[in-house]
């Protein structure tokens, strides 16, 4: 029923989906559980890939829906929906805008922050540098002062903002993922005791348990916290929202609140990689898999997952990686050495 009313809700075609569900032999071995499997949606492909690539093919269907032409967004630090955003206005021809704050030293020099302005001028987005915001209360109102000035020029913008009240179209990404994860479990014959997954403003837990319970799947999901916000804030995010879904498609909620489950003891677990534990599940990944896990956002949602196989032998664990590898180790001062090396070569 949820999958039928999907299908009438505006989308644009951004990722390969289904991701795949795939086993790792060796975590299972390493840390004791049984299954050690791993939905990869690193590999969602556009854009480098991740949960957003999931999430923007709902905001651009619902941008096209209200006739815009025009998207403005508020980018930040580690940044991967700017990115998304800007590739995905790009191919469907939307003028994207990204208003980024300046950091504190006045330069916007983060390694981070250069990348995503550079990929996402790359992209040919329009990027806005303005003074520290207090407030999320002064950020909309610099989102407001743009577009009334687009409008001024002809343009029909669409502002994607964060609050509570604007209604989460994104996360029905996540309930085809949960449809995915449940197919696929069903063909492997495989069955999991829980699935870790990281949560930074908790859309994607929330499309995720939303599509699973309304598909009769009954498995635990516990959301990771980033390190963003506190797990209890985090739970009230995640109810806020599924409560928003079920409002959005007319459905049941079955998602009782005991069923969200947050942790943020993991919020430390952020991977230097010069630096890095050889025990670390990020480390032992890459060395016993091959697997790439970026160092930021899975380098929790994974440990978290590693940390529970340990306390539960013979355990079916699943983690969603939710992406993002590529650039969070992609250093742009690096790579503009290379012409330099380049040219002593020749
Ligand atoms: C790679 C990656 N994983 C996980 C998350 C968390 O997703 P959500 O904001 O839907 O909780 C984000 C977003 O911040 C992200 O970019």
């Amino acid at each position: 029923m949820t999958l039928e009313k999907l299908r009438k809700i505006p989308r644009v075609k951004l990722c390969n989906a289904a991701s795949p569900l795939e086993p790792h032999h060796n975590l299972a071995r390493l840390s004791g559980a049984k299954n050690f499997l791993i939905k990869r949606d690193d590999t969602n492909c556009f854009a480098t890939g991740g949960n957003k690539a999931r999430h923007m093919e709902y905001y651009l269907g619902d941008v096209m829906k209200r006739g815009a032409d025009t998207l403005i967004l508020l980018g930040g630090r580690i940044h991967n929906l700017s990115r998304m955003a800007a590739a995905a206005c790009a191919k469907y021809g939307i003028e994207c805008h990204i208003i980024i704050e300046e950091d504190e030293s006045g330069l916007c020099g983060e390694p981070q922050d250069l990348r995503e302005i550079l990929s996402s001028s790359m992209l040919d987005a329009h990027i806005h540098i303005h003074a520290p915001f207090k407030n999320h209360q002064q950020a909309k109102i610099a989102m407001q002062k743009l577009a009334d000035s687009l409008k001024e020029q002809g343009r029909l913008p669409y502002m994607l903002h964060h609050d509570s009240d604007r209604m989460p179209v994104e996360a029905f990404g996540y309930i085809h993922a949960a449809a995915e994860i449940v197919d696929q479990l069903d063909e492997m014959d495989q069955e999991v005791d829980v699935i870790f997954c990281a949560v930074g403003s908790g859309t994607t837990v929330a499309g995720l348990l939303f599509g699973l319970r309304s598909l009769g799947c009954d498995v635990p999901v516990v959301g990771v916290s980033v390190g963003f916000f506190p797990a209890d804030y985090l739970k009230q995010q995640i109810r806020t929202k599924i409560d928003q879904i079920a409002q959005l498609l007319d459905e049941d909620d079955l998602v009782e609140d005991e069923d969200i489950l947050v942790t943020d003891d993991y919020s430390t677990q952020v991977v230097v990689t010069s630096d890095i534990d050889p025990n670390h599940p990020v480390a032992l990944a890459a060395k016993y898999e091959g697997l790439l896990i970026d160092p930021f956002f899975n380098s929790k949602s994974i440990y978290a997952a590693f940390d529970y196989a340990k306390q539960h032998p013979e355990s079916q664990v699943m983690l969603l990686n939710t992406g993002n590898v590529t650039p969070s180790y992609y250093n742009p001062k690096t790579m503009a050495q290379r012409p330099s090396l380049l040219q002593e070569a020749v």
